[in-house]
């Protein structure tokens, strides 16, 4: 079977979403809907033999189209998946699904009503680095984890109808998730704006996990270098993600502190342990070609797609309780619907 799909929002994310569609097998990219008449000339520079219009209804009402992808603006997401699941096509949404956890989940019980897949773009999660990741902490190779820490960092784009939490921190949210299958039970934020009046365009999140585990995220649109850092620190080992190193992204660490006998008075009964450093193989393939591929065979009922509105409704309530301790100053917010903390 092929599955043909259509692209609603050919921007900056959708001109990827609309390549990686077109390249992967069993799937074709039928037609393509922007308001935009610029981003029009440039979906049909790329994709000349595809249909391209002003108007999603078209597409959305398509009986050649089976399924669509949404990569408008996020106020938009909504609405349009609504639609195109009311009208009987499987929907790929790009972050964020919805702007709470409560249209999320609703939005998922109308695809299992319509009997069709929902599957969310948290990209990163079909990154080989979080793949190997969640490999290492599942086989118990890190030992108990400690912490985790991210930078994502460089020159964003400033968004009027999400702040930096749903637009880049979400991605850490959506990577947590899917690395440890549990919740945080409480998140505190701290954020700064660049002009008044903005959204916040650098926040501080700290999420908290009922067994002690503390995970960090630093996300800015304003800062001069582009980073993309992740530090997950276990008893045993610890793995270093950068994703812009050209060496080796994933590094793992023989690195710790081990409990020894004889205690040096004013220091811990501790001993460094400063092992060999691997660099770990990451499977050769791109996020995007793995989400697509993913979503064809979900199309087909072969598997569950990893990302979907359950995922997105856990996620979005990270991010409403990040933004809600963000307004009080800080202050640990409750993570609704996570197990409570001891
Ligand atoms: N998954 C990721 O890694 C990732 C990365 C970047 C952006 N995104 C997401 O992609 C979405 C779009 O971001 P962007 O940076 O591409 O924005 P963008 O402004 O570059 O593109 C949005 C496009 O949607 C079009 N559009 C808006 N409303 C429309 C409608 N109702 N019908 C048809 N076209 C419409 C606009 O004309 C524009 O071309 C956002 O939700 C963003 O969070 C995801």
């Amino acid at each position: 079977m092929t599955l043909r799909i259509g692209l609603i929002g050919h921007g900056h994310w959708g001109t990827n979403l609309a390549r990686a569609a077109a390249r992967t097998p069993g799937c074709v990219l039928a037609a393509i809907a922007d308001l935009d008449p610029a981003n029009r000339a440039r979906a049909a520079a790329a994709h000349p033999d595809v249909p391209v219009t002003d108007d999603p209804a078209i597409l959305v009402a398509g009986p050649g189209i089976d399924a669509l992808m949404i990569a408008t603006p996020a106020g938009s997401h909504v609405a349009l998946a609504t639609q195109a699941l009311d009208a009987g096509k499987h929907v790929l949404v790009t972050k964020p699904l919805a702007p709470t956890a409560v249209e999320a989940e609703a939005l998922g019980r109308l695809a299992t009503a319509r009997g069709r897949v929902l599957l969310v773009d948290h990209t990163f999660v079909w990154a080989p680095p979080v793949t190997a990741i969640r490999g290492r902490i599942a086989a118990g190779d890190l030992g108990a984890l400690v912490y985790i820490q991210s930078e994502r960092a460089g020159l964003g784009i400033f968004k009027d109808d999400v702040s930096v939490i749903e637009d880049l921190a979400i991605h850490d949210f959506a990577i947590f998730d899917h690395l440890l299958d549990r919740m945080p039970a409480r998140v505190s934020a701290t954020t700064a704006t660049t002009h008044p009046g903005l959204n916040s365009s650098a926040a501080w999140i700290s999420l908290f996990y009922p067994d002690g585990l503390v995970a960090q995220v630093a996300a800015h649109w304003l800062a001069p270098v582009k980073v993309r850092r992740m530090t997950v620190a276990g008893r045993r080992r610890i793995l270093t993600w950068d994703d812009l190193d050209p060496v080796a992204r994933l590094r793992l660490h023989d690195a710790g502190a081990d409990p020894v006998d004889r205690a040096v008075p004013g220091r811990a009964a501790l001993a460094y342990r400063t092992g060999p450093v691997t660099p770990l193989p990451l499977e050769a393939i791109e996020p995007l070609a793995a989400e697509l591929a993913e979503f064809r065979d979900a199309v087909a009922g072969t598997i569950r797609p990893r990302a979907d509105a359950r995922a997105a409704a856990r996620v979005a309530r990270v991010c409403d309780a990040a933004v809600a301790s963000a307004m009080g100053g800080g202050a640990p917010v409750a993570v609704d619907g996570a197990e409570a903390a001891p």
